[in-house]
């Protein structure tokens, strides 16, 4: 985990423009605090693996392949916020959110190179409207601090525009249909990569249709599953048994097998395999080279400090070459090392706090 560890250190100590990522979260938040409130640590793991990701090994290796393959890359993150978590709220610790953290991860990988390190257009939806109003104002906010004039921002899927902010429901399916209708008038005149970021906030707001729809294009996956809350609602019957239908994409007859169910373990297990299941089915369109289907799942457990965890899946297909094993094996060791970490979170939040915090603290304090 050391290796992690001083990663998770350099990237927390990085400065982006003249702000470090906690400096960033601070500045947002005098300008306004609201922010998305959780009360365990398990969200800082999350999205820290999300910029992680997104620096290295995503958009390095994507944005090179753009120049030869003229790909269009694409960020889409449906359930994006208001750019600001607010973690352990007594002691008022902001986070930047997930769209800002790609949005920052993006802007550093540019930054380091001659070509262009951005996405092509990074899509960000909320339903809420406060939110996506106070995101839009964050990401214009950043995007003047950094004296980035090369990306444009709109509210509008028509527009072209590199930050796409939109006030969407995921479950509305004339939403589905103008974000898939957008890609495909893309992906006719090039080809696509796709990273989606699926962070809804319980498990009931996705359904698996949906996901089936946006697993047809290119790219990798990131999805969380409230595996947990899941289990617990069967158990108290809280669900409709059309809204169970619809959130695993199951018939009667399947619903009846999860019912059997009498263990929280099964239950579980269930779930998390009906995701893996559909994921590993569900071809992806217009592939050239390599596999049709993304047959690599990792599954990472979070910790949340109360018992209940919630699950990272994240997906990809096996592409050959030496870029690409390099690429698997690095996500592999993180995923593995961040369900280790999201075990000491509330000692890592001290690393947040401030800079009287040192890494020394984190590793060395009694737990
Ligand atoms: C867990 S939070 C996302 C946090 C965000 N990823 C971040 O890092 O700040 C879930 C978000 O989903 C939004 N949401 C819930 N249901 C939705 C739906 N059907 N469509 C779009 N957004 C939804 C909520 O408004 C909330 O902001």
């Amino acid at each position: 985990m050391d290796g992690l560890i001083e990663k998770f250190k350099r990237d927390f100590k990085d400065k982006i423009g003249n702000r470090d990522l906690q400096e960033w979260a601070r500045f947002l938040a005098q300008d306004d605090k609201t922010a998305f409130e959780v009360d365990h640590t398990g969200t800082l793991f999350k999205l820290y693996i999300l910029y992680s990701y997104v620096k290295w090994p995503y958009l390095k290796i994507m944005t090179s392949l753009r120049e030869t393959l003229h790909l269009k890359l694409i960020f889409i993150d449906l359930y994006a916020g208001n750019g600001l978590n607010m973690i352990n709220s007594s002691e008022e610790i902001y986070v930047c959110g997930s769209a800002l953290l790609a949005l920052f991860g993006s802007y550093l990988l540019n930054n380091s190179r001659k070509h262009n390190g951005y996405f092509d257009h990074m899509i960000f939806t909320d339903k809420s409207a406060k939110s996506v109003e106070l995101l839009e104002r964050r990401c214009k906010i950043v995007l003047d601090e950094l004296k980035e004039k090369s990306l444009t921002v709109s509210t509008s899927f028509s527009s072209n525009s590199n930050l796409v902010i939109s006030k969407s429901d995921v479950s509305d399916p004339g939403f589905i249909t103008s974000l898939t209708t957008w890609l495909d008038s893309i992906w006719s005149h090039h080809p696509l990569h796709v990273l989606l970021f699926i962070d809804p906030d319980r498990a009931a707001n996705f359904k698996m249709e949906t996901l089936a729809k946006l697993l047809r294009y290119p790219g990798d996956l990131f999805l969380l599953l409230h595996t947990d809350a899941f289990v617990e609602m069967v158990n108290k019957g809280r669900y409709l048994a059309e809204t169970v239908k619809s959130m695993l994409g199951i018939n009667d007859k399947e619903l009846d097998d999860l019912y059997q169910l009498k263990k929280n373990k099964d239950i579980a297990e269930y779930y998390v395999k009906r995701f893996e299941t559909v994921i590993k089915t569900t071809r992806i369109d217009k592939i050239s080279k390599g596999a049709n289907f993304r047959e690599i799942i990792i599954t990472t457990p979070i910790n949340t400090g109360e018992n209940v965890n919630y699950y990272l899946m994240y997906a990809t297909r096996k592409t050959g070459g030496k870029d690409s094993e390099k690429w698997q094996e690095a996500f592999s060791a993180l995923a593995s090392e961040i369900g280790k970490m999201s075990e000491v979170g509330n000692t890592a939040l001290e690393v947040l706090k401030g800079p009287q915090k040192t890494m020394h603290d984190f590793l060395f304090s009694d737990r």
